[in-house]
């Protein structure tokens, strides 16, 4: 992907990812795996999915070379810890993607860097032969064949990288298995979540309706109907918010809230953040009244 104009493209940090708006409406969020260093082109890779919602079949069938898409400003969501004295990547499928220029980054720094690549096979394990000249020796692949039972064994990962930050990126079950190991021997997690929540079970679908939302700085209330998402809400009532996935996976419309008890149903915030941030795009609330920082 290069700029239209021909300049070169706004900077980026390892593990940014970019909007991108596909047509129609359609956005979606992928990483950037170029080299944080090169300017003049972003590198992006889109997986078709079995079950594309439309963006990775528009991109597969009805994208051409030279045509003309509008990109937002990278973001990070998923930051390089810089005062780790290792990383160790963790990386499911395409989940690979943010890696790379991750891997760029610790390279350039003398950064000590490990990859565990989880993948079915290896004829559909992408960027073999880039990752091998990235990591070398410093790559784990990892294949299961589609069988859960021959998953990674993530116990003996962390026992065995306790003193990394960790990272992960992949399959929502590889993440949390990962998270549970983590939690039951200690050490420290950073994920990034690409599956929209839409992806989810029925069970852990978004929460809709019936609250109020309350706008501290105005005092204006909002109800949110039943089977409302708060943003839907917030703009049938001409109350501008910035959003992108719309899915709890993306970060664009998260605000703190002041009262109240939301229900999250987002992949972007750390339990931590969610004690005073929520993602206005899938949140529910369990009180009668939410109170944003708005
Ligand atoms: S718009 Fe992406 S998290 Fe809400």
């Amino acid at each position: 992907m290069v700029s239209a104009q021909g300049d070169d493209l706004a900077p980026f940090t390892a593990g940014s990812h970019i909007d991108v708006f596909l047509h129609d409406g359609l956005v979606r969020q992928y990483s950037l795996m170029s080299d944080p260093k090169v300017r003049n082109r972003y590198q992006i890779a889109v997986l078709l999915e079995d079950q594309s919602r439309g963006g990775s079949a528009f991109v597969h069938q009805s994208l051409r070379v030279g045509d003309v898409l509008e990109v937002s400003h990278p973001r990070n969501n998923f930051e390089i810890v810089e005062d780790a004295t290792s990383h160790v990547f963790v990386a499911g499928g395409i989940g690979i993607t943010p890696f790379i220029s991750m891997a760029h980054h610790c390279i350039q720094n003398a950064i000590p860097v490990k990859l565990y690549y989880c993948a079915r096979a290896p004829e559909t394990t992408a960027f073999v032969d880039h990752l091998t000249r990235l990591f070398g020796k410093n790559m784990l692949l990892h294949y299961d064949g589609g069988d859960p039972s021959k998953s990674i064994d993530l116990t003996k990962l962390v026992a065995s990288e306790s003193n990394a930050q960790l990272y992960c990126c992949g399959p929502r079950g590889l993440m949390t298995a990962l998270a549970e190991a983590v939690e039951q021997r200690g050490g420290s997690l950073i994920t990034e979540h690409f599956n929209p929540v839409g992806s989810k079970s029925n069970d852990e679908a978004p929460q809709r309706g019936c609250f109020t939302v309350e706008l501290s700085r105005s005092g204006v209330s909002i109800d949110v109907a039943e089977g409302q998402t708060i943003i839907e809400a917030l703009k049938t009532a001409n109350v501008d918010v910035e959003t992108s996935c719309e899915a709890g996976v993306c970060g664009t419309c998260v605000v703190d809230y002041l009262e109240g008890e939301p229900i999250h149903n987002d992949v972007v915030l750390m339990p931590d953040e969610q004690k005073n941030s929520l993602a206005l795009c899938v949140a529910g609330c369990k009180s009668k009244k939410l109170v944003l920082d708005l």
